[in-house]
């Protein structure tokens, strides 16, 4: 392919990414942004493939066909509530190929031909990709194993530790600087010892994270990769990859600063790796005071046949029980009825992103009923009944009021000013945070214990009967 038609392509496929990006702003317009990703990336790797320099083409395709049979294999197979982790190991795949990428630059004969600038630019490019790279790497797995549930997601913390970490990243620009000095191949101990070193340095980091501040240690791995795609970009000088990474690593780490509001965390110190990741006030946390009721589900029913407005707060537990088909059946036969039934979601209720957003919108919930944190908690003294589905952390009073609570800080959905709440879900364990919650002693609150979706079923049976 000629080089001009070869550029064309590249521009074409980064105006696609862009619409990608804007089309998945908002739920309306995802499925077009989804499109418009996939044919930015089939014209890229065309584009790619088929560039004047590029040799073993049954190679190539072998790879992308195996490749492209287990990504389609593992996506239909994978769950909702798991999508987090394919993220987060998808992440470290991109990571990994940063660092091959810049072990095969640095080995490649053809860049020993490089002088002066070029030569340095070049080598600088090598260093700072496979730095960040293998960040992204072993950091991603770790975020994986956290989110598996295979690695105990409180944050490990050990006194010293940012001190620590400066001398490990002091250390990486000594050997920088040694490494950029060497001739030909003979930097390569220099490239593998800071590899060893930046390894270490992205486990370290995540290790050091807690479980309430996974979601934004997801994002930002996003924007990590991206930046290691654009060094890769660099490397092989590929400009899309460069702008393609671009896209990813700024707009991973807006997302990231937007969660970060959202959990009221400082952004600098969740991505340095639980700087400040301490509860406000050190001490015990707040004793719990009051006693835990419950009802039957012909009660919930009754409770809700009575009530004018409801809002339904979902949670992680929601889509554990797969129950938003029932939930929305509920909440259409409630709204028959003449109820102001809506939806509040918390901006990081569930385990990703949106997560909620995407379960009510596959179970066909109208986007009108679905309002945000801040929109319906003003609504809250006005509400006679509100049904906390499988959500935990994201109604946890503690946040608000118990400075001592590892989540203090973190803006909620206030339900407790609602009339009633019932609280629906199979025990009294605590959420994602490991935190207890005072909201199930509240004297207005009602616990319905079970599974989330067998318990909609059998309310929708009373609300029918
Ligand atoms: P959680 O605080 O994790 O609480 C979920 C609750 O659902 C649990 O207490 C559990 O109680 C209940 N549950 C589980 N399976 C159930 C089932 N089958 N039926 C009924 N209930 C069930 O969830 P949340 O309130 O959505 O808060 C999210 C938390 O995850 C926050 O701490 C957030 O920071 C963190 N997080 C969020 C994200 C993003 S981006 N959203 C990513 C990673 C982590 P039982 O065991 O008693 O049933």
């Amino acid at each position: 392919m000629a080089i001009g038609i070869q550029t064309a392509a590249y521009l074409f496929a980064s105006i696609l990414f862009i619409l990608s990006l804007g089309g998945l702003s908002s739920q309306e317009s995802a499925k077009r942004g989804v499109f418009y990703g996939i044919t930015g990336m089939a014209i890229a790797i065309l584009a790619t493939i088929m560039g004047q320099h590029v040799h073993g083409h049954v190679y190539i395709i072998s790879a992308i066909t195996i490749a492209s049979v287990i990504g389609i294999l593992l996506a239909r197979k994978v769950e909702m509530t798991s999508m987090p982790q394919l993220v987060a190991i998808l992440h470290s795949f991109v990571g990994l190929a940063a660092v091959l990428v810049g072990f095969g630059s640095y080995l490649d004969p053809h860049t020993h031909t490089l002088q002066g600038a070029a030569h340095n630019i070049h080598l600088t490019e090598v260093y700072i990709g496979i730095f960040i790279g293998s960040v992204t790497f072993t950091g991603s797995i770790i975020a994986w194993g956290k989110l598996e549930g295979k690695i105990r997601s409180k944050a490990l913390l050990y006194t010293g530790r940012h001190a620590v970490n400066l001398i490990l990243l002091l250390i990486t620009i000594v050997l920088g600087v040694l490494f950029a000095q060497q001739e030909g191949t003979d930097g390569l101990l220099y490239l593998i010892i800071m590899t060893a070193i930046a390894c270490f340095i992205g486990v370290m980091l995540v290790m050091a994270i807690g479980g309430g501040d996974m979601p934004v240690v997801v994002s930002m791995l996003n924007s990590y990769s991206g930046w290691a795609a654009s060094a890769a970009g660099f490397m092989l000088g590929n400009d899309l990859l460069i702008v393609t990474g671009a896209l990813v690593g700024s707009s991973g780490a807006i997302l990231s600063i937007h969660m970060c509001h959202a959990m009221n965390r400082s952004f600098i110190s969740v991505i340095l790796g639980g700087f400040g990741n301490a509860p406000a006030v050190k001490g015990e946390a707040k004793t719990i005071e009051g006693e835990v009721t419950s009802l039957n589900h012909e009660e919930v029913a009754a409770l809700l046949k009575e009530a004018k407005s409801v809002v339904i707060v979902p949670g992680y537990g929601m889509a554990v029980a797969k129950a938003q088909y029932p939930i929305y059946e509920m909440v259409q036969t409630l709204r028959k009825a003449g109820k102001n039934v809506r939806f509040a979601i918390h901006p990081v209720a569930g385990r990703l992103p949106g997560h909620m957003n995407v379960l009510l919108a596959e179970a066909n919930v109208p986007y009108d009923i679905v309002l945000e944190m801040d929109e319906i908690n003003e609504d809250m003294p006005d509400t006679d009944v509100v049904m906390v589905i499988g959500a935990n952390d994201v109604v946890n009073p503690s946040a608000l009021d118990d400075p001592a609570s590892s989540i203090y800080g973190m803006p909620v959905i206030q339900v407790w000013k609602a009339e009633k709440v019932i609280i629906m879900k199979r025990s009294m364990s605590a959420g994602y945070s490991g935190e207890d919650n005072p909201l199930f002693y509240k004297p207005n609150s009602e616990m319905l214990y079970g599974d989330a979706k067998d318990s909609v079923e059998k309310i929708l049976g009373f609300l029918k009967a």
